[in-house]
Order: C-alpha cells, then structure tokens, then sequence
C-alpha cells in the first residue's frame, strides 16, 4: 500500500495518468483535494445494479441513491440495515470506527476495497455531514472503466474540513434567480463541500423577501421600472420578483438537507431604497429633497434614519426573518452607508445629541448594536461587512472583511477579539473579469478587476503575522457573485465557474495539500460534470461553455 499526499505534482500526474491506462486503475481527481489518500494498486473495482446500498440514516441513503442515480444511471438497491461493512456500499453516520471521532462533525473515512464477497464501498463518519461529504467524494471517485462499466479506485481517504465556514455569497437582490436556479446553485456548492450561502436578499434595486407585517417591502419593493440591462431603458414594465415565506421555507430545507446554512442578509443601515420607497416613513423624512426610489445606483445615501419607529420595523423584520432562518447568524450589511447625509436631518442630529454621539461613525456603532442586541436576546449573533467596525465594532460580532487593504481590517478585528470571515475583493469577487471575454456583449465584465482561476485558487485567508489564538477566530472564507451585471443565469454561471470550484478548495483543503498544478490535473472531470449539468462556465480560452444557451433575463 503507498500513501500519497493526493497526486502531488503536474509530472505525477502524467505518469499516474498512462499507468491508469495500461493497468486498469481508476484516478482520484476529486476536488476539494482531500486530506489525505492511500491508494492500493489494483484494478478499479465496479460498482453495478446489484450493488447493494445500506445506511444507518435513511433520509441520507435516499441522497445517496438518487445522486447515484444522476450520476450514473444505475439505481442501487437500497437495504435498511446499519451496515456492517461489507460487500456493497454502506453509509454511517455514528461514529463507526476508530480514527473518525477525532474528524470532527464534517470529516469522514472513505475506503474501497475488495471483500471475499465482492466490491465494498464505505464511508463512515462521526454525523450525517459527514457522511455527506464521503457521499461527494465517492461521486467524484466515480468513473467509467476500460469496459464502460462504473467504476472507483481501491483507497483510503481520511479528509476534514479545514475551516467552519465554507460560503459563497449570491446576490439575489439586485437581480432575481428564482427557486429552481437557486436550488441548482445549491447542488453545486454541496457536491463541491460548501456549508454556506450568504443570501443577499434586499438592494436599493429590489427587496425580495416577504415579510407578512409590511406587504409594501414586496408589492412596491420588489420591482423596478428599469431592467438594468445594458442597452435597455427603463420601460415602465416591473422587473424583480420576491420569494415567498413557502418559497423561503422549501429552500432552506433544501438546503439543510444538503448541509448548507443559509445565512441571509437584510442591508442595514444602507442598500436601503427599495424598503424606503416601499415605507419612507422609516427613512430621514425631514430631508425635502429625499425621494427614494426602487433602483438607483449605489443608492447608499438612502439610509434608515435612527427613529423609534425605524427600529420597531426593523426588529419586526428580523422577527421574521428569524422565524424563516435557523441559521445562528443573520447578516446585516452595514457597508457603504453614506452616514454624512444623516447629518442633513434635524431629527438624526437630535438622536445623536441625545445618545451623546460625536460623530456619524458612532451613530453606525450605535445603530448596530441595538439591532444587534435584539438578535442577540433571540439567540442570533450577527455578521456585518467591516464597515461595522467604523466607530467601534461589538465584541459579539463577526465582521466579514471584503476591502483589500493588505490584512489590516482583520488583524484588527482579531486583536479586538472578534471572529472573521474572509472575503477580500482582491480575489474573492467573482463579478470580477476572470480574463479575457467573448466579444459577444453578454459577457463583458463588472470593474477592471481581474481575478484569474489561478489568483482565485491561490487565495490565502490567514494573514501573515497574526498568533495561533487569533487564527481560530478566522471561520473561513468565501466568495461573492455580486448582481450588478449579472442579468442572465449563464452570465452568473461564467462569472462563478470554475473559480468557485477552486474556493472550494480554499476552504475545504489543507494549506499544505494546496497545489496549482495538481488543481488543474484534477479539473477536468469537475468541468465535465459541470458540463452534464449544462453549466455554462468559463472555459479557459474565455468562451462560455454552454455557447447556445438563450439569454433569458433574471426577474423579467
Ligand atoms: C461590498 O462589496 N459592498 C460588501
């Protein structure tokens, strides 16, 4: 038996490559690039219609057959049994065997090996996430043989997540994806290991969650009068869309069932238009020349005013968010408020002369902290982007750093003690140019930007110089498809692949495991999958991979 750090350079891959051919071997190209793999030479073993399926949790078996099935064609016969490991495929979900409790709640043992009785296929962990993620791993390791039969490779590999915190952001505001997009989106992000979406759920260019005490954030807020298309004039027609509580239920179950937790995010104090067109009453309605619109650009000089009355709303906001998201943490934005322009009204400057507030800063401070505190007396914790630290940051909060300033927000944020997650603009922002684009004008990018696979790939979310104890504060890392030019689903798609399949590996991989030439090895069967699923990602050469797919516009 050899023990590889998975396949660790381009020439070993090569030679991997032809000795598969001639022996019969099936390769790991998995990615995340897992913890740890021993390979046995061997020949691959099949897995066929007879193999049998047990598992000791029957809501993950029934995944697991019909992912299967997806894959492959073939539709295992599936036993209710807790599966002592043997022929067949057998899941477990309870801490089977010595070495998986010290894996953590996400880590799990995979090993295929040829029984006295045939093929066996287990995968064993300490929880059902676990469990999960072998099941994602077994997928990958799936692959036609020499006689066209199914087949996997004879190994062993012991993986684990290297952070908690495992997101990709999808701006669902600005534009609107839809239940079906969005759950695609989902399938994604779980087959590749993510546990996180962020869901930006309210812009200045549309609110699009329902919230059944102020029906207006959705009869008014969730349309525009402009489709925001390049070449396309405001017509007059609605454009938006809004998600259900029904909706937002299915897919937060959707999503748990897939071990993702839906973060959403509620912009607060800016980003606010749509909610003040829908009740401008919560806004600084002491300013004459205030008229907020559904839409605008960077409508951030619309914000929330610090009333009484705004609060009430705000908490009766969050009150239903709560009730729709288990998530423990709620994201509240925070970014890019334009807080000077509360200054021009009488009423703000009397809240900040009451509060003893010296500046516009400490009123952002101010106004966190009490839509923190009421999150908190729900249980909630929250997240902001870093602007939540302008006039002193909550040691309860998590910040989410995004501005490229070479480490400092967080380094700061950590020495106050607070947890990050990390998400600079400088590599995480997939509404960036990844490169070269098409000539056809769909593609044309977001910003001057570019992030490359390579520049996204090489992402590294520990700053350098901070201690051991700091470093457990960073839960992990993320990346952010942002909707300003994002009008169409294969456009968000060209955007956001493959480079989320290499934050993916970010997050999940081990910072010692990473290698570039062994990611782009290992690439190739990623993309294919992405190609039965008709994703229309970026190929390398800049053209879409889906050349044909119509351009249906989101939220028309
Ligand atoms: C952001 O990009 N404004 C968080």
């Amino acid at each position: 038996m050899k023990k590889t750090r998975l396949l660790s350079s381009a020439l070993a891959g090569l030679a991997v490559l032809v000795f598969c051919a001639v022996s019969g071997r099936a390769e790991v190209n998995v990615i995340p690039r897992p913890l740890e793999v021993e390979e046995t030479a061997g020949k691959s073993l099949k897995l066929t219609k007879e193999t049998v399926l047990t598992s000791d949790d029957p809501a993950l078996a029934a995944l697991a057959a019909d992912s299967i099935a997806t894959r492959t064609g073939l539709r295992l016969p599936a036993k209710n049994k807790d599966g002592a490991i043997g022929p067949g495929l057998s899941i477990r979900t309870t801490n089977p065997i010595p070495g998986v409790s010290t894996l953590g709640n996400e880590g799990y043992i995979l090993e295929t090996f040829q029984s006295r009785c045939g093929p066996a296929f287990s995968i064993c962990s300490a929880s059902p996430a676990g469990a999960f993620y072998g099941l994602q791993t077994f997928l990958q390791l799936l692959q036609k043989d020499a006689d066209g039969d199914w087949s996997l490779p004879i190994v062993k590999i012991t993986d684990k997540p290297r952070f908690a915190w495992r997101g990709l952001l999808l701006d669902d505001a600005r534009r609107f994806f839809g239940k079906g997009n969005l759950k695609r989106f989902l399938d994604i992000m779980a087959h590749y290991k993510f546990n996180t979406l962020q869901w930006h759920l309210t812009e200045d260019w549309g609110w699009h969650i329902e919230i059944k005490k102020y029906p207006k954030l959705t009869s008014v807020g969730a349309w525009r009068n402009d489709p925001k298309i390049p070449g396309k004039k405001p017509d007059g027609k609605p454009h938006g869309g809004f998600y259900t509580q029904d909706d937002i239920r299915e897919i937060v179950a959707y999503a748990a069932a897939r071990h993702i937790t839906i973060v959403p995010e509620i912009e607060i104090p800016a980003h606010s238009n749509a909610a003040l067109a829908a009740y401008p009453q919560f806004g600084p309605d002491d300013m004459p020349k205030y008229k907020p619109f559904v839409g605008g650009t960077w409508g951030s000089r619309y914000l929330f005013a610090p009333k009484e009355e705004t609060f009430q709303f705000l908490n009766d906001v969050l009150d239903e968010v709560c009730e729709l998201f288990p998530s423990k943490i709620i994201h509240i934005g925070g970014d890019e408020a334009e807080t000077k322009v509360w200054t021009k009204s009488p009423a703000t400057l009397e809240v900040m002369r009451k509060n003893k507030l010296k500046n516009v800063e400490e009123l952002q401070s101010w106004f966190v902290r009490r839509i923190e505190k009421h999150l908190l007396d729900k249980g909630r914790r929250i997240i902001g982007w870093e602007e939540i630290a302008q006039g002193g940051l909550s040691p309860t909060a998590v910040m989410m750093v995004w501005r490229y300033d070479g480490g400092k927000a967080a380094k700061d944020a950590l020495a106050n003690g607070n947890n990050i997650v990390m998400t600079p603009f400088s590599h995480c922002y997939y509404d960036f140019r990844e490169g070269n684009f098409p000539k056809d004008p769909i593609y044309k990018p977001f910003g001057r930007d570019t992030i490359s696979l390579k520049k996204a790939y090489e992402f590294e979310p520990v700053p350098a110089g901070i201690t051991p104890e700091q470093e457990k504060r960073i839960l992990g890392c993320q990346a952010n498809v942002w909707g300003e030019n994002l009008y169409t689903l294969g456009k968000a798609e060209y955007q956001t692949f493959p480079r989320a399949l290499a934050m993916s590996e970010v997050a999940w991989s081990a910072k010692s495991g990473k290698d570039w030439s062994d990611f782009q090895k290992r690439l190739p069967a990623s993309l294919a999958w992405l190609d039965r699923l008709k994703v229309n990602y970026r190929k390398s050469d800049g053209t879409p991979a889906q050349p044909d797919l119509p351009h249906v516009y989101l939220g028309e």
